[in-house]
């Protein structure tokens, strides 16, 4: 039986991995893991939760004993905009829990999956289509820890023999778990201003374009490049995936269609605009492609439809 261990377990997409892996594997053979935030009730009730600190070695490795655990999905991350105001703290979560996490992985033959993200690449990459293997010079720190995790995670594989596997997320749309401290957050919070109030003062200039994913999309990503033939993976650790290319006026005009007196304004911050014009606008993702079958189902239309229908839900139906 499969036994998997969730780190950053009450995050954006930990959340929601837990609970989806729990349906497919069993309530008990999901172990998650949190920092600092309380999981939900959902999380809470639905199996087994601990408090971990990726940076301390032995709170991962007793859990990964006590469990006897086969498969870490670990999601524990400080994301762009939070690890530039603190870039020892990213270094020390993105860098040392990763290692830590590996080293773990090693001595008791786990699998492991790690995301990567769009953030490394940067400026000096081709910012349009951009090819799966080219120039990773990110400038932010983020991105820095990003590129040293995925040649990490590559490295484990070689040298310890490993099972590393990852994506190159992008900005994840979703209504459950908000994310934190991320650059592409504003495709969230729009959504829940446009139903709350109709208006959205955006951070990021109306035409900056980046890939963007909904999260049912993600999950499926991390579940099926897990379950991939190992034989016909050339890129284990650092696939491009996306599903769509989209700046704020896209969305927005997305949004106008179902909510047609909703506006956008724009107040720039400087430190995320100059992120996101380091990043792609949009990833070629073809050999996600033709090594495991990568397919998403979301497009941007789809994606606005369910994120107004689960948000309205939710405020007329918090509990
Ligand atoms: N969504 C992340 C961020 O904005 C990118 O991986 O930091």
């Amino acid at each position: 039986m499969k036994k998997v261990l969730v780190t950053g377990a009450t995050g954006q997409i930990g959340s929601e991995l837990t609970l989806l892996l729990r349906e497919n594997l069993g309530s008990t053979s999901v172990i998650a893991a949190g920092h600092i935030k309380k999981p939900d009730p959902a999380l809470r009730e639905s199996g087994p939760f601990h408090y971990i600190d990726c940076t301390q070695i032995n709170t991962i490795a007793e859990l990964v004993k006590k469990y006897k655990v086969d498969t870490i999905y670990h999601l524990a991350s400080v994301l762009s905009a939070s690890a530039e105001k603190n870039p020892q703290l990213g270094w020390q979560v993105n860098v040392n829990g990763l290692y830590n996490v590996l080293e773990v992985a090693r001595e008791y033959g786990c699998a492991v999956f790690t995301p990567s993200s769009i953030a490394i690449f940067g400026p000096s990459t081709p910012l349009q289509n951009t090819p799966q293997d080219t120039v990773q010079r990110p400038t932010t720190i983020y991105g820095v820890t990003k590129v040293a995790g995925e040649l990490l995670c590559d490295y484990y594989f070689k040298r310890f023999g490993v099972d590393t596997r990852g994506v190159r997320y992008p900005g994840l749309i979703s209504y459950k778990t908000p994310p934190g401290g991320g650059t592409t957050d504003y495709a969230v919070e729009i959504y829940f201003e446009a139903v709350k109030h109709k208006k959205y003062t955006c951070y990021l200039k109306t035409e900056t374009c980046l890939d963007m994913m909904y999260m049912p999309d993600a999950l499926k990503a991390a579940i099926e490049i897990m379950e991939a033939d190992p034989g016909r993976l050339k890129h284990r650790n650092a696939f491009n995936v996306t599903a769509m290319s989209v700046a704020p006026e896209t969305i927005a005009a997305e949004i106008k269609k179902l909510i047609p007196d909703f506006t956008i304004a724009y107040q720039i911050d400087p430190l995320r605009q100059a992120i996101a014009d380091s990043w792609p606008d949009s990833m070629d993702d073809s050999a996600s492609r033709q090594e495991w079958g990568w397919k998403p189902k979301y497009d941007l239309q789809m994606t606005t439809r369910d994120m107004i229908q689960n948000i309205s839900k939710i405020l007329e139906d918090p509990s």
